[in-house]
């Protein structure tokens, strides 16, 4: 094969070089344009055992997307509920520091394993200043929190637990779904976090929001201006309460707006590929399947 002759005498190239050094995440106008799209359906992946041992991750390939969209390398991403490491290891990946916090012993240790699983593959090497650094605590995020610098976190990139949703899956899934689809062919485990008070996986809706609340106070004070805060989380039925439909994605706006975030956007992270549909609310109430995610983007204004 030929090699393509350059007819413009590079001047494409100086223009790309030109957009990248004008954009803060160093992205030039093409590689926005295809990253800028509001519905996600390639980033969801079949999950390894380290997710199935705690049954609510999120895939890298979502992570990496995130953070190349909203900040540059060198730059320090948090995860106050760092589950197993997946934001830590895509931000490492894409050379951006991280911090890490995670209040479950289980968890924690997971997430050490798998970072310093990644930094043997890459030869790490301490002496090599051009390699990123994390920082991983274990510890009660509100608590944590309050230990990190004003101004000083690009992106803040993470899951939370859906208040005590997960207590209600389970015991839903013993009962009812044991043969079903969820568990046969979802290839879908739910564990419940810890037993710890401070789980916010152990609150009710009420005092959850509360916490999520005092979390977003402190996750503007230590975001930079201009930085971002990107929450995925699913809506829900609470159904047993009669509640037909928790619209949890407007409620973690809501709380990030009284702290201060203006609104920037909300991505839909499609599911469908991964999950099966299954029958709901047949034949009295008809309920659709609720198979995606939203990702709400928060921004600190400059
Ligand atoms: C949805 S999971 C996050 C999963 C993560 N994105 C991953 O891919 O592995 C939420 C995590 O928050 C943790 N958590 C709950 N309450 C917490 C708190 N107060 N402080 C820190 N972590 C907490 C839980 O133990 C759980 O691992």
């Amino acid at each position: 094969m030929t090699d393509t002759i350059n007819i413009d005498n590079g001047k494409n190239e100086l223009k790309i070089q030109e957009q990248r050094k004008k954009s803060f995440n160093g992205l030039c106008a093409s590689e926005w344009a295809s990253l800028s799209r509001s519905v996600w359906n390639d980033v969801s992946s079949a999950r390894a055992k380290k997710h199935l041992n705690h049954g609510a991750t999120y895939p890298e390939k979502l992570c990496d997307r995130v953070i190349s969209m909203y900040s540059n390398q060198k730059d320090v991403i948090l995860d106050p509920f760092m589950g197993t490491g997946t934001t830590i290891i895509s931000a490492l990946k894409n050379k951006r520091e991280a911090i890490g916090i995670e209040l479950t012993d289980r968890f924690y240790n997971i997430s050490i394993a798998s970072i310093n699983e990644y930094m043997e593959s890459i030869k790490f090497n301490l002496f090599n200043k051009d390699y990123p650094k994390s920082n991983l605590i274990q510890g009660d995020c509100c608590e944590v929190l309050k230990n990190i610098a004003n101004n000083s976190i690009q992106l803040t990139l993470t899951s939370p637990p859906y208040a005590d949703l997960i207590h209600k899956v389970v015991k839903d899934r013993a009962k009812t779904h044991k043969n079903s689809y969820f568990v046969t062919q979802n290839n879908a485990t739910t564990n419940i976090y810890s037993d710890d008070e401070r789980d916010l996986g152990n609150m009710s809706l009420k005092k959850y929001l509360e916490k999520v609340e005092e979390i977003m106070q402190e996750l503007f004070r230590v975001t930079r201006p201009g930085g971002y805060n990107a929450w995925v989380v699913k809506d829900y039925r609470d159904t047993k309460n009669k509640i037909p439909y928790v619209d949890l994605h407007s409620k973690i706006a809501n709380a990030g707006q009284k702290a201060g975030f203006l609104y920037h956007d909300l991505i839909i992270w499609d599911q469908n590929q991964h999950r099966k549909l299954v029958l709901l609310g047949f034949p009295s109430v008809f309920y659709v399947n609720q198979n995606h995610s939203y990702i709400v983007i928060m921004r600190k204004p400059k």
